[in-house]
């Protein structure tokens, strides 16, 4: 069964709805671990809640090459074979990016590469968007940037505020993180310069 190490740093509701997706088996994978850098993470509560390992891992006071150090020690000492961010909101080392190649994913809440960094929601919102959205994507030494694996739009509609098109957007993000990973795990992939292909794809 595929191990998933999944990072977070606050609410957690990605990484419950995946947790739900394993339970229910559409995920087809075990979380191994969740660990948060901010040891009062409501995530890492409810992960305690499941009966799943949860490790607190304070970020507080450290430079980003000694945290990611320990993120990756134990995230093996967990032998996960996925890193699964779910709102974690720190930018990871180069370091932490080589020990696990093509096995790191991120969710972030806009179509990708448009609104990179905080408040995605809020940035498309004021911007103007018509179509909103999700991206699920490889993570690289770069924010928000590496190849992309599977994207949701969400239209906006004329009567939306900022917070309403935020919660459109978070259900599409629990809809497709799962889904994604589901399909990495089990169909054959690779990657051609920034492209995730499929290679016995149906889409
Ligand atoms: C989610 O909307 C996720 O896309 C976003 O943080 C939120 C975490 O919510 N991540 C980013 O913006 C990363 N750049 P959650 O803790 O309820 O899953």
């Amino acid at each position: 069964m595929t191990r998933l190490g999944v990072v977070l740093s606050g609410r957690g509701s990605n990484f419950l709805a995946l947790a739900d997706q394993v339970r229910a088996g559409s995920l087809t994978a075990e979380i191994a671990v969740v660990i948060s850098n901010r040891p009062e993470a409501p995530g890492l509560t409810a992960a305690r809640e499941r009966g799943l390992t949860a490790v607190s891992l304070p970020s507080r006071g450290l430079d980003r090459e000694t945290y990611d150090r320990q993120l990756i020690e134990a995230l093996r000492t967990h032998n996960a074979d996925w890193v699964i961010l779910a709102g974690y909101m720190r930018i990871l080392s180069a370091a932490f990016v080589r020990a696990f190649p093509s096995r790191i994913l991120n969710i972030h809440p806009s179509l990708l590469p448009a609104f990179p960094g905080l408040d995605a929601q809020h940035q498309a919102f004021d911007y103007g968007v018509k179509i909103a959205g999700c991206t699920v994507h490889f993570v690289d030494e770069h924010l928000d940037h590496g190849p992309i694996v599977m994207q949701a739009a969400v239209p906006v509609d004329p009567l939306d505020t900022a917070d309403s098109l935020s919660g459109k957007i978070l259900l599409e993000e629990h809809r497709i993180y799962g889904a994604a990973i589901q399909r990495l795990i089990t169909t054959p992939w690779e990657i051609q310069e920034r492209r995730v292909v499929f290679t016995r794809s149906t889409l």
